[in-house]
């Protein structure tokens, strides 16, 4: 949920810590501060709020050094306050930063004051700084004091550590929260992903959970919990400085929802085997010896994982349970025939998806992991990746992400039916056909930004707005509502269309917006009374359809159409035009769109 960066061996380090913090600040952006490590000692700017009132500071109070560290801050213990913002400096000795929550950082706190430690922020993470200088004090050497620091804590955490009497070696260690080192060219690095690192180096470690290592200009030598020197492999990892800029536009979620067809491509052409037909890194009879499936993930993830749900029920006659990652976490289920586990996340990194898919795992479950950062804690720890190819996401609220999620889970859909022998192989090759026409249709898509332009103005007042889907567009109504209200602000609810008549129906007043999805499908007829009992009752009715399908409504107050496409693809083509409208609420709005308030892009804390 934080975003950390360290940097040693790097003249001027400071602007190079403060680069790396701006492609971390979708991380979080309650506070930021960086420390380094000058001639007289440490010196350190802290400021509350986004990146910006940090970069003013370090204008105004230049640091020199070639070592230094960088945290951005979304406040878990301590409120939002300078104090509170990371780097924390402990007796102007230790200087650290870190992501994660340390539990028993009460108990700590009072030995250590018992001790003589005093304290000057709220937070746990400034325990992390005094653990270190006790050990340090007492006379350990750095390998010493990272494996009796690690000894006492518990709790989840990447942090980077530095000593002002070491000033070319940082400590760096991880659990749960994703830490990865970077070796230069004379100096090395450290960040919370490789998109901190994608400028400075792409010779990349990523240590396992537990792990700590001393990292110098020119090594990082890395060890277990027990102080065990280990050997991590270098990866060279993909994310590249071109990949992590806006590329023209003015938000990166314009630009992420505009990279949507090559999303598709790109995740559609992992999912295709060597003789071009769909596949899955399953192998068939991996496919055969699926039983039942639990989808496990959160937020967008999780409504992707519904969408799937009708999907492999429907042609693979497989059942699905969709789990809410955080409530099965800690939930006794009864996993019976439930054979798999598909943890679904954009980053990889989402910890109540992670601990789900842990609990799955120690169920006796196959965990499959569905993620777009295949360098992640998710893809690591699961035992099979299946990857989604959108790119580095940017902006907080996930748009290509998810329609590429939705690209490989119906590829696995055709694929485990065909594998089933529930549909024939040229069934599954008339779906791979669908999909890959959907590149150039959901390009034709992004034209709409004209069209719902006005509509997105007139939302900009509303109170509150109600989303309508039925079947596999209930997920997708969900999806436009969470979209529309972490991006607006604008409250906003997503409803199964024939749930209405049991209850909020009588939250339909007088031109309440209600966004209505409805596509050419079975259940069509069905959505279209639901949407006509909104309307007697005053609702206004915004109809997102196929154009095949917008005569049905023909009582819609405004419609948008999209191009007509198989059913089984609706649900991608129909989720274009609710996140365009709610990107242009949110524009029109004036609310930060790639850094919604009190929001982050990973939540790597449960
Ligand atoms: C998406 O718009 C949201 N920002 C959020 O719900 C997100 O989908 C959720 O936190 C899960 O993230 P993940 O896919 O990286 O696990």
């Amino acid at each position: 949920m934080c975003g950390i960066v360290g940097v040693v061996g790097l003249q001027d380090c400071a602007e190079t810590l403060l680069d790396s913090l701006k492609r971390l600040e979708y991380r979080g952006y309650d506070s930021s501060g960086i420390v380094t490590r000058a001639a007289e000692g440490f010196v350190m700017n802290r400021a509350v709020g986004k990146l910006g009132a940090l970069s003013a500071t370090m204008r105004d109070r230049p640091l020199s050094g070639r070592s230094g560290l960088g945290h951005t801050r979304w406040a878990t213990h301590g409120g939002v306050s300078e104090r509170n913002a990371h780097p924390h400096i402990a007796n102007n000795k230790v200087a650290i930063v870190h992501n994660g929550i340390i539990e028993n950082h009460a108990a700590l706190r009072d030995e250590l004051r018992a001790a003589g430690h005093e304290f000057a922020s709220e937070t746990d993470s400034e325990v992390l700084a005094h653990l270190f200088l006790a050990a340090f004090d007492q006379g350990m050497s750095a390998q010493e004091a990272g494996a009796a620091v690690l000894s006492q804590i518990e709790g989840t955490f990447a942090l980077a550590a530095m000593h002002v009497d070491h000033p070319d070696m940082m400590i760096v260690a991880r659990n749960a929260s994703p830490l990865a080192i970077g070796l230069g060219d004379g100096a090395s690095f450290v960040g919370s992903d490789a998109i901190a690192l994608a400028p400075l180096t792409r010779n990349v470690i990523y240590l396992k959970d537990n792990d700590f290592a001393i990292v110098t200009p020119d090594s990082a030598q890395i060890f277990d919990a027990a102080g065990v020197s280990v050997h991590r492999e270098v990866v060279i990892v993909a994310a590249s400085q071109g990949m992590v800029d806006k590329g023209g536009f003015r938000h990166f979620m314009e630009k992420e929802i505009h990279e949507q067809p090559d999303a598709i491509a790109h995740t559609l052409a992992a999912m295709t085997g060597t003789d071009g037909t769909l596949s899955t890194p399953l192998s068939r009879d991996d496919l055969q010896a699926i039983d039942g499936i639990v989808m496990l993930a959160a937020g967008t993830s999780h409504y992707a994982a519904m969408v799937a749900r009708y999907w492999i029920e429907a042609l693979a006659r497989v059942p699905v349970s969709c789990e809410i990652a955080s409530e099965y976490r800690y939930r006794k289920p009864v996993t019976g025939a439930f054979t798999t586990a598909i943890a679904i996340s954009q980053s990889g990194e989402s910890l109540d998806t992670l601990m789900a898919m842990r609990h799955a795992g120690e169920a006796g479950l196959r965990t499959v992991g569905l993620v777009n950062v295949p360098e992640s804690t998710i893809a690591r720890e699961a035992s099979l990746v299946m990857p989604t190819r959108a790119g580095p996401e940017i902006g907080v609220a996930s748009t290509k992400a998810f329609i590429a999620q939705l690209t490989a889970l119906i590829c696995f859909a055709a694929a485990l039916a065909e594998a089933r022998g529930s549909i024939d192989a040229q069934r599954r090759d008339e779906i791979h056909e669908h999909i890959r026409g959907l590149p150039s249709i959901i390009g034709r898509t992004l034209g709409l930004f004209d069209d719902i332009r006005p509509l997105a103005h007139s939302l900009t007042t509303a109170r509150s707005a109600l989303y309508l889907g039925r079947d596999v567009l209930f997920p997708v109504a969900m999806e436009g509502a969470l979209k529309l209200k972490e991006l607006s602000y604008i409250h906003a609810e997503g409803f199964a269309s024939g749930e209405m008549k049991h209850g909020p129906i009588a939250l339909i007043e007088e031109g309440l917006p209600v966004i209505a999805l409805l596509a050419a499908d079975e259940v069509m007829g069905k959505a279209a009374s639901n949407l006509q009992e909104a309307s007697a009752r005053g609702a206004r009715i915004i109809l997102v359809t196929e154009e095949r399908a917008a005569h049905v409504v023909d009582f819609a107050d405004q419609v948008i159409t999209v191009p007509n496409v198989d059913p089984l693809l609706a649900p991608l083509l129909l989720t274009v035009p609710v996140q365009i409208l709610a990107y242009l609420t949110a524009f029109e709005k004036g609310t930060d769109v790639d850094q919604p308030r009190n929001l982050a892009k990973s939540v790597t804390v449960e």
